[in-house]
Formats: structure tokens, sequence, C-alpha cells
């Protein structure tokens, strides 16, 4: 562990995590950060990432050192790979890379005048300004709602609804408009941030992607192998802690039924009860980690 001795809580967990591993998967390889930490410790290593400059960043960065697949996590392609590859230690950090939400021309911020967009690959059909110019009030008040914890959900969609058929939302600015004048002048970057990640969440269909590949992923591990999830999200880190605990619950009938008639086995344990946090140092250096949450499960042996 001493090359990671002052590395920032999660990383420190992570490579402590991958230690005794030989084929790791990083499922969001992004610029290539943690899976520079693997490559390090001599394992192999495949990286995914959907964003294609993303990728381009991580093979500059790895060079041969590492596998690389563009395309969403869950997507067939991907998973074929995955299992080919036989991973026994897999990691997701979700959600976007910093330099996405530096870049004005990805479309993911809130300063002023940038393009609705929020595509993390651009290829992809559906982008935040056709959320918000064609969606219906309910969708829209679904996504503030359930992705923006927006208790003025219903209101924001209204207003989204009404300014829109004066004109199309085409830029930061209309969106950041419509939350002011529906919550109030004194709404200012925390709103903003939460709600420009709320469309991003529908845009990606984050949550229901994260969803679908737990199992596939759980699937793919060697037995003995970890799968390893950072979640900046709230509904990202119920959907694996939920998942993570009916994974290791023995049984998981209904309490109606009185005969046990499901798997009655755990399919292995977790190895954080509770989640792991940044530090309070990290956190001033890099902000964004405040949200970040650590769990991991490892899959039983046989
Ligand atoms: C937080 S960054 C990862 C940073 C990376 N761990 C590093 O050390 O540089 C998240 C990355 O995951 C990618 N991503 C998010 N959802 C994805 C999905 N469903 N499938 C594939 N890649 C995804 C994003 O494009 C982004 O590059």
């Amino acid at each position: 562990m001493s090359d990671f001795e002052h590395a920032p809580v999660l990383l420190k967990e992570i490579c402590s995590m991958a230690q005794d591993k030989s084929c790791v998967v990083d499922c969001t390889v992004g610029g290539g950060g943690h899976a520079a930490a693997f490559t390090g410790m001599g394992v192999s290593v495949l990286g995914i990432d959907r964003d294609r400059d993303a990728l381009e960043v991580a093979r500059q960065r790895l060079g041969d050192s590492a596998e690389l697949y563009q395309g969403t996590f869950d997507s067939p392609g991907a998973m074929e790979q995955i299992s080919h590859f036989g991973p026994d230690f897999v990691l997701m950090d979700l959600g976007v890379s910093s330099w996405h939400l530096d870049s004005d021309e990805r479309g993911f911020s809130f300063r002023e005048k940038v393009r609705l967009d929020m595509r993390m690959d651009e290829t992809a059909e559906l982008d935040a300004s056709t959320v918000l110019n064609s969606y219906a009030e309910s969708d829209l008040e679904r996504v503030f709602r359930d992705y923006g914890d927006e208790r003025k959900a219903r209101a924001l969609a209204r207003t989204v609804v009404r300014r829109r058929a004066r004109a199309a939302f085409k830029t930061s600015d209309d969106l950041v408009g419509a939350i002011r004048a529906t919550l109030g002048p004194r709404s200012g970057p925390p709103e903003f941030a939460r709600l420009f990640q709320a469309v991003r969440i529908e845009v990606n269909s984050e949550l229901f992607q994260l969803a679908e590949s737990l199992p596939r992923l759980l699937e793919a591990l060697q037995p003995g192998g970890i799968l390893a999830v950072i979640s900046y999200h709230s509904g990202e880190d119920r959907i694996v802690k939920h998942t993570f605990a009916e994974w290791a619950s023995r049984c998981v009938c209904p309490p109606t039924i009185p005969i046990c008639s499901c798997r009655g086995e755990a399919l292995g344990e977790r190895i954080t009860r509770k989640p792991v946090t940044a530090s309070p140092e990290e956190c001033e250096v890099n902000p964004r980690a405040r949200s970040a949450k650590l769990r991991g499960f490892r899959k039983r042996d046989k």
C-alpha cells in the first residue's frame, strides 16, 4: 500500500480492494486516473467509457497497458467484452468527469450561454434541449422531482412548458431563468447544479443503466471477485445499497410465503457496511468528492 499512502481516501480504499486481483474492469475509465493506478499495480485492465473524448484521454495516458472499449457499460457489446475478460475486480466511478463539467462545448454547465446538450456520448439522440422542449409536463415534473429532489417540481415543469411555448430552450440561461422564476431570485449555484444534474441523469439514462448492469456485472465476476461502486447522487447510491443488501441476504422471499422458494443463499457479502466517503481535506481540494460514496461487494467463492 505504500504507493498510495498519500492518496485520497477513496483511491486508497479502491486500491486496497484491488490489492490481490489480476483482472480489473474499470467500467467508467474517464481520464484513466484509477486505471493508471491499477496498471501501476501490475494488473490487466479493461477500461470502458461511453465518451469518445474520455477514451482518447485514457488512451494517451495508459498507452498499451490497458484494453479500451467505447460504449455504455450496460450495452451488449460491453457486457460481452467484460464476460470474456473474466474480471476479479470491477469498478464503477459513476457520473461525469470534471472536465465534462468544465468544458462549455459539452453543454453540462450552468455557466452563461452554454448550449444545452449534456450527452456523455455525442452520437446519442436525446440531448438536454430535446428533453426540455419536447417532454410532457408530467415527465418534466418526474425528472425534477425524482432526480433533482425538487419540492417545486410541478411548478418548475409548468414554468418550462410555459416558457418554451414562447421560445425554445437552447442555452443554460433558459433553464437557469426557469429555475429562478420558479424557486425565487435567491436560488443560485446549488439549485442550478442539482437541477441541471437531474436533466443530465435523464438525458443519459443513468439510473436505469446502473440498475440494469449490476446483476450482469456480478455474473461476470470471478468467484471471490469484488464489485466496487462510487456514486455521487442519492438515487445512484440507493440502487447500489439496496442491490448489495439484497445480494447479501440469504432469503429474498416475501414475508407472506411460509416456505422459502428463492435462491436460499447469499450471493456474497458487503465489504462496506457504511459507504466510504472522502476526507474533509480531500473535499477541500476537490468539492465534487463531497457527495462521493464508495460501496463494495464480494461475490461468494463458489
Ligand atoms: C467520474 S468519471 C470517471 C473518472 C475515472 N474514474 C478516472 O479516474 O479518471 C465518470 C466517467 O464515466 C463515464 N460514464 C458514465 N456513465 C457511463 C455508462 N453508463 N457507460 C460507460 N461510461 C459511462 C463518463 O463518460 C465519465 O467519463
